[in-house]
């Protein structure tokens, strides 16, 4: 399985940072193997970006989208006007789920509609900091995991990517904390136990499963290494050129 290395910009960048941003960053990457590349630039750089990008060095990914594909829903972006211009979607970031209120019913809607467009959706699931401090961890991991997972079909589970983000140790959080690599391990156990129980051995070892929350150059490896874990989701140092390419040679690093 590859190593999945992926920079969300959030709400940062206009188009012409965004564009300037790719073209210095495909200049500077090599052809990587095993590492797969991924950057998730706001919405309206995605189509001026997927004309720009080298698809054999790295890939795009949406933030988000809606998962009816037309219709009177005002503001929003569909998985079918994505199609062709983004091969990922961030699904169910905890800054949709608690800023923009969506729910694991909602985020199952838009895993079944990125599938059903071919696109590759990133799930999103992580505690809060009061949810892991009242020993709700276990029950909202599952929660999140099998709500979210609802909608996509067994033949297709084998398509989506999870993410565990735990809410408290997101940079721009309050009080933001790191993840010691045992803490991330034991989630990362669990995400796998879970899936194994619902779908089978295989899928639960097979579903790529990324960390998130503060990763940067420094701690990176440590969590590359944590057993089970296949890739990194990056907030604020993916903003950052060069931390962003030290962090892609840490993990071409730790695998080779
Ligand atoms: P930070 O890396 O800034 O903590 O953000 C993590 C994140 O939310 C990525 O989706």
């Amino acid at each position: 399985m590859k190593t999945f290395i992926v920079g969300n910009w959030k709400l940062n960048f206009n188009v012409g940072e965004a564009s300037i941003y790719l073209h210095k960053l495909q200049k500077k990457l090599p052809n990587y193997r095993d590492v797969e590349v991924v950057v998730a630039p706001s919405t309206i750089a995605l189509q001026p970006l997927s004309l720009q990008i080298d698809r054999h060095k790295m890939k795009l990914a949406a933030q988000n989208a809606f998962y009816r594909d037309y219709g009177a829903f005002t503001g929003e972006t569909s998985f079918s006007q994505l199609r062709g211009v983004v091969d990922y979607c961030i699904i169910g970031h905890s800054e949709r789920r608690y800023i923009f209120g969506e729910d694991d019913k909602m985020v199952a809607k838009k895993m079944e509609a990125a599938v059903r467009n071919k696109i590759t959706p990133i799930l999103c699931i992580g505690e809060t900091e009061s949810e892991r401090s009242f020993g709700e961890t276990a029950d909202v991991i599952r929660d999140q995991l099998l709500g979210g997972l609802r909608d996509v079909s067994e033949e297709d589970i084998d398509k989506v990517l999870i993410a565990y983000e735990p809410v408290w140790a997101i940079s721009s959080g309050k009080n933001a904390k790191i993840a010691s690599p045992d803490e991330v391990a034991e989630v990362v156990k669990l995400i796998r136990k879970t899936l194994e129980e619902i779908y089978g051995e295989k899928v639960a070892e097979n579903m790529p499963v990324l960390f998130g929350g503060s990763v940067n150059p420094s701690n990176a490896g440590a969590y590359l290494t944590v057993p089970g874990v296949n890739g990194l989701l990056i907030g604020g140092a993916s903003l950052i050129l060069s931390e962003f390419a030290d962090i892609l040679e840490i993990a071409k690093r730790v695998r080779s």
